[in-house]
């Protein structure tokens, strides 16, 4: 059973999520973390930013693995999740570029790509705290529902729904990408503590299915009923359905 805590907004879920980063890195300066793209991580990098600001912390020991990647777009490309993470979460937070991996979805090496992934994610010790978002469709990372629950690092097909919710961020929805990277849900489960963030009512009923629901690879975001330290950290709205 995870903890679930719910709080008034996205800003109180992020100072929670950051202290939680930050107890972590005092007691292990090269902690590794698992980052989650998206809106909804996007306080808990704030809220760190602000600190680290504030107290003039060094994270350049902290070491990071994002959950995921578009296949089929240049690694360039704003909205490429390397991009985003350098943008959302390196350069604020004070990270060594080097120290930080995304998963390689450019389309020379893409077979070996996970296999690659997860060695480094090994070699690294494993994920000490792994921050995750939600999709309306109950997907963690880019497992959309379907994926195998002992599932790793694979390239998958990206369902219509979320291609839908993630056009805002391109100019249509026809450059959205059609495939991705991701660390499958065996992976994510691999990680010492999951962090599990949503806001919005649009949330709720993913939510509720992970957290309540039977443990079902069609709700792909219930496998953190399988994990001994899982935390969800909700608004009002996303906990409406509970
Ligand atoms: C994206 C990401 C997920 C994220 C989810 C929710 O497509 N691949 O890692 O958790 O969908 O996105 P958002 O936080 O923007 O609602």
């Amino acid at each position: 059973m995870a903890e679930i805590i719910i709080v008034k907004n996205a800003e109180a879920a992020g100072e929670l999520a950051a202290e939680a980063i930050l107890r972590l890195v005092a007691r292990k300066p090269d902690a590794v973390l698992g980052v989650a793209t998206g809106s909804t991580p996007l306080s808990t990098y704030q809220a760190l930013a602000r600190t680290v600001q504030a107290e003039n912390l060094d994270l350049s020991a902290v070491r990071g693995f994002a959950l995921d990647e578009y296949v089929g777009i240049p690694v360039e490309h704003p909205e490429s999740y390397r991009s985003v993470i350098t943008r959302e979460v390196v350069e604020p937070l004070g990270l060594t570029p080097s120290l930080v991996h995304v998963p390689n979805g450019r389309l020379d090496g893409i077979q070996h790509a996970g296999d690659e992934y997860e060695a480094a994610i090994r070699a690294a010790g494993g994920v000490d705290l792994q921050i995750l978002g939600i999709g309306r469709t109950g997907h963690i990372g880019f497992n959309e529902p379907g994926s195998s629950l002992a599932s790793l690092t694979r390239t998958k097909t990206l369902t219509e729904q979320t291609r839908i919710d993630n056009a805002r961020f391109f100019d249509s929805i026809d450059d959205v990408p059609t495939h991705c990277i991701t660390q499958g849900l065996g992976t994510i489960l691999r990680a010492e503590h999951l962090v599990l963030l949503a806001f919005g009512e649009a949330k709720a009923d993913a939510v509720a299915a992970a957290v309540e629901g039977a443990v079902t690879s069609s709700q792909p975001g219930s496998v953190i009923q399988l994990h001994a330290h899982a935390t969800v950290i909700v608004d009002e709205a996303a906990a409406s359905k509970l």
